[in-house]
């Protein structure tokens, strides 16, 4: 069985939904297909919290949030493309507003901004703390009104098709009846969101597995800067839950062991009764997760049964602030941790959060391979360099998702309709999905390899790391990989066979991890959320330099550099604080 299409998107959150208006809106005669292993509206971007944001306010320039990203990116960012992103995402904002995102308002009717780490001016949007909720929402509903787009939900892509260098669609497993099935398209857009799920405790949704990723790595698209791995600072221990930033923007305290506000010993300010733009708790993710690793070791963090925690403090911020403009925090903190931040203390600690790394796309979202285009988490444009500031990521959806669907739209416009040797490419997958559906001998289980995978990635790609650890890492995920090809399936039902898809998506993942630590192997410098202890200095003249990560016939990856784009804005200190 097979489906035709002109444009197919792989994934349905904010990046998706964007590039499929996109599409729609550029040329209604092209059929849209968005292909994604959940509902749309239970996409990871629904858990999007503290806000989005875009230069608005009459004291804030393009220029200073182009100067904030750069800098907080540790030079690492394409200067093209943040300028390019910094000048449409207001643009993409107000875009959201006619769609009808309820933005929360100042009293006098104003869009409300909020400060946000590593932003010196106050420039994030937000609907309470529910952003990326009633983001997601308004792309949804709007997507609804162009019959041009057909959605396959539920569906898992297995594959890429792939003729002579041309991408041509995609295979795909209907997850409700075992149906294996041929989505062609002229182009194929990937925007799955990142691969957090590598990692064993993060802030990403179960879904949040690489896909996209793992999809073009094996195709034969490069990764980029992979080695690049956020972690958030605030994380509920148990569950790695999300409190988000926007907590300590509104004017949350960090306090160690002593209840002392410790971030002030580590170069991002001094304490103030409110919030400082750019300074202690609203410095960059990267610095807030580094300083807490050093409080640990010098015994000034709390233990408990899941990990060493710091606390957050809102008590003082009072309950008419909290519920007004952090009533999701409260909710969470209630729910998860049974407690009430109006009356206690918030017990955190750093969680994996976003990858800075992803598919190597140009700045329309095109990769190396023709018809294929990534965008959101799943890419790497690169406009978070070697270290995302919070906010600038569901912007960074909407532009790079509009752009992208506007250059495949261009694209699948003119292209010829792929040819017969996809046909036996196609074939061949949906002999091998039929295969796994009977199940499969083997000693191990999927569970095992996968809980191996992510505690030697979180041993060696952690906060720090070394090269020796490194090396290691890279032994084993090699000898995971020869396993997960060989582990059994005993589950051979068609309907909802969850064995099946975790054990596509563990093949990806160990790609991905792979990926992450040969190209951390490689990078013998420390720069934003990279931190080598053995080479603990940026090093701009030997890796002012993006990694690129490719995957050999055999499944090694081979990681190669290519220069930054350096436009307006020389490398140079990044600074913080007063
Ligand atoms: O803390 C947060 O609300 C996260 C925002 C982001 O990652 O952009």
């Amino acid at each position: 069985m097979s489906a035709i299409h002109d444009v197919v998107i792989v994934g349905g959150g904010a990046a998706g939904l964007r590039a499929a208006i996109a599409v729609a809106e550029a040329d209604p005669r092209l059929s849209v297909a968005i292909v994604s292993k959940v509902y749309p509206m239970r996409s990871h971007t629904v858990s999007a919290e503290g806000g989005a944001a875009g230069v608005i306010g009459a004291d804030d320039t393009i220029e200073e949030h182009i100067y904030d990203t750069i800098s907080g990116g540790d030079w690492l960012c394409d200067q093209d493309a943040v300028e390019a992103f910094i000048t449409e995402a207001p643009r993409e904002l107000l875009r959201l507003e006619h769609w009808g995102c309820p933005w929360s308002r100042e009293p006098d009717g104003h869009i409300a901004v909020r400060p946000f780490g590593g932003m010196k001016k106050m420039r994030t949007w937000f609907a309470a703390d529910k952003t990326g909720f009633h983001l997601l929402h308004t792309l949804f509903q709007t997507s609804l009104k162009y019959p041009s787009v057909m959605r396959y939900d539920e569906w898992h892509v297995t594959r890429l098709l792939v003729d002579d260098g041309r991408v041509c669609g995609v295979v795909a497993l209907e997850l409700m009846s075992g149906r294996v099935e041929a989505i062609y398209g002229k182009a194929v857009i990937l925007a799955t969101g990142g691969c957090g799920r590598v990692f064993p405790f993060t802030t990403n949704a179960a879904i949040k597995t690489g896909d996209g990723m793992a999809l073009a790595y094996h195709a034969g698209a490069p990764l980029k800067d992979m080695e690049f791995v956020q972690y958030h600072p605030t994380g509920l221990p148990f569950t790695g839950i999300l409190i988000t930033e926007a907590a300590r923007a509104e004017g949350g305290w960090m306090l160690n062991k002593d209840g002392y506000r410790y971030l002030q010993d580590y170069n991002l300010g001094t304490p103030s009764p409110g919030p400082v733009l750019r300074s202690m708790e609203l410095g960059p993710r990267d610095r807030l997760s580094q300083a807490f690793v050093k409080e640990q070791e010098k015994g000034r963090t709390i233990d408990t049964p899941y990990g060493p925690v710091v606390h957050l403090d809102l008590r003082h911020l009072g309950e008419k602030l909290i519920d007004t403009k952090l009533p999701f925090v409260r909710e969470l903190c209630h729910k998860y941790q049974n407690i009430d931040p109006v009356h206690e203390l918030v017990p955190v600690r750093p969680v994996v959060h976003y990858m800075m790394g992803g598919v190597h796309t140009d700045i329309n979202g095109a990769t190396a391979l023709t018809g294929l285009y990534a965008a959101g988490e799943t890419a790497c444009v690169s406009i978070n360099g070697a270290n995302r500031l919070g906010s600038n990521s569901l912007p960074e959806c909407l532009v790079f998702g509009a752009r992208a669907g506007t250059a495949a739209a261009a694209y699948a416009g003119a292209a010829a309709p792929a040819g017969p040797a996809v046909e036996a490419q196609a074939a061949d997958e949906q002999r091998r999905l039929e295969a796994d559906l009977r199940g499969r001998g083997g000693r191990e289980r999927i569970a095992t390899i996968r809980t191996e995978m992510q505690t030697t990635i979180e041993g060696a790609a952690g906060i720090y790391r070394d090269g020796d650890t490194l090396a290691k890492a890279a032994d084993k995920l090699r000898e995971l990989r020869e396993r997960a090809a060989v582990a059994a399936l005993d589950d051979a039902s068609r309907t909802f066979n969850t064995e099946l898809t975790t054990a596509l998506e563990l093949t990806g993942m160990i790609d991905l991890a792979e990926a992450i630590v040969h190209s951390a192997l490689r990078r013998e410098e420390s720069r934003g959320a990279h931190q080598r202890t053995d080479f603990p200095a940026r090093d701009d003249e030997r890796f002012l330099a993006h990694s690129l990560v490719y995957r050999e016939a055999d499944g090694t990856p081979r990681v190669e550099h290519r220069p930054v784009t350096i436009t307006r804005w020389p490398p140079g200190e990044r600074v913080y604080g007063r």
